[in-house]
């Protein structure tokens, strides 16, 4: 089937996140999140954002259809992520997904959330490109165009958000993807969130390493590398370690605070920014030479780290890697990636999913 219409369920995490593309083309992607409700936490409520998918899911939905302007009619299929990520949260999008395909007697394909943010890069963006749900003008931005370049195979590809770092292996989207490594302790992202409480930031608080980083020195203190020494790398090639560092700079800052030392925030934070971003560009730089693959892909909210961009661009062009960034609203969590991966799997021929699929909060690649 050519050029099949999709709607796109995503509720892994916080983002209640609906997407509608057109084969390779984004008609339309609404992002609610939940993070506001969870932020006096200092991190993700399961049943908070459980509760706030059953509220945001119908008017996501309508607004997406707005925004498309489809008819939930006209659709090919519906998609939802199956997995993984957050059991309550997960079943209300699949709940939601299986109901919208009884009523409307569509077929459904459950997909992998991970798989779906290697999908994203698939979507070209005509003019309603630039959804408003996520404020792009915010951070430096240097995204390749995604039709400039079209996605090829195999790529690397590196996720990196407050829920998963992982390094896949991708050899065909829709059939053939392999989980390299990933975090054995922390997520990226977390690391940058619990840093961020040390030194007194709010939450999320990798926005505000960032910020503050910017006029910090990151070679003022030396935090240990995660599973990066030779030693390391030959057991723990592609995975990532990240609460080692987070102690380290805890221990660094209440050292300083007991002598009554004043801490250099933006040092630190400018340290620990290199730190992380030294760590997940070198494993993925290593996986891009074990493979013989000159292409790699990222995505995930971390992404929108302003060191992080900048030292992917430069290690890849010295190693003659082709980078590819989709924008940042198809970066975090959306509906439209999961949607595109839908597509892609009926394109290619795939049997959608029988009605009896759950839920699978850790659901393998
Ligand atoms: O993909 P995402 O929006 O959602 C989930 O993981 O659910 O990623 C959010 C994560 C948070 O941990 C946040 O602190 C981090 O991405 N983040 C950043 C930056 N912007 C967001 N980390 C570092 N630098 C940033 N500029
Ligand atoms: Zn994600």
């Amino acid at each position: 089937r050519e050029n099949p219409l999709v709607l796109g369920i995503e509720t892994s995490c916080d983002e209640t996140g609906i997407g509608i593309v057109r084969g390779t083309t984004l008609l339309a992607n609404v992002i609610a999140s939940s993070m506001d409700e969870h932020a006096r936490y200092g991190g993700v409520v399961p049943e908070v954002a459980a509760r706030a998918h059953l509220e945001e899911l119908v008017p996501a939905i309508e607004a997406a259809v707005a925004e498309s302007g489809i008819a939930l009619s006209d659709l090919d299929a519906i998609a939802v992520t199956s997995g993984p990520g957050l059991a309550g949260a997960l079943m209300v999008g699949v709940g939601a997904a299986k109901a919208l395909a009884l009523a409307l007697d569509k077929p459904i394909y459950a997909v992998n959330h991970l798989v779906g943010h290697v999908g994203a890069d698939v979507l070209r963006l005509d003019d309603r490109a630039d959804s408003d749900s996520v404020p792009l003008d915010t951070v430096p931005l240097e995204a390749v165009p995604l039709d400039t370049v079209p996605l090829e195979y195999p790529t690397i590809a590196l996720l990196v958000s407050g829920g998963h770092t992982s390094l896949l292996l991708v050899r065909d989207l829709t059939s053939d993807v392999e989980l390299l490594g990933e975090t054995i302790d922390d997520a990226a992202g977390e690391a940058f969130d619990k840093v961020a409480r040390i030194l007194g930031m709010p939450y999320p608080g990798g926005p505000h390493i960032d910020a503050a980083a910017a006029t910090g020195d990151p070679r003022a203190i030396r935090f240990p590398r995660g599973l990066s020494r030779p030693k390391d790398m030959a057991q723990h090639r592609y995975d990532f370690s990240f609460s080692g560092l987070k102690t380290s700079v805890a221990r660094w800052v209440e050292h300083r605070e007991d002598e009554g030392v004043p801490v250099p925030v933006n040092d630190v934070a400018a340290s620990f920014r290199e730190a992380v971003v030294d760590i997940l560009l070198t494993k993925a730089v290593a996986a891009c030479h074990d493979y013989g693959v000159p292409r790699l892909l990222l995505g995930g909210g971390v992404i929108a780290n302003a060191r992080l961009r900048q030292v992917a661009i430069e290690r890849t062009d010295a190693a003659g890697i082709t980078l590819r960034i989709p924008p940042l609203s198809l970066c975090t969590d959306n509906g439209a990636m999961i949607a595109a991966l839908g597509a892609q799997l009926i394109m290619n021929g795939h049997a959608p999913s029988t009605l009896d699929f759950g839920a699978d909060s850790t659901l393998p690649v």
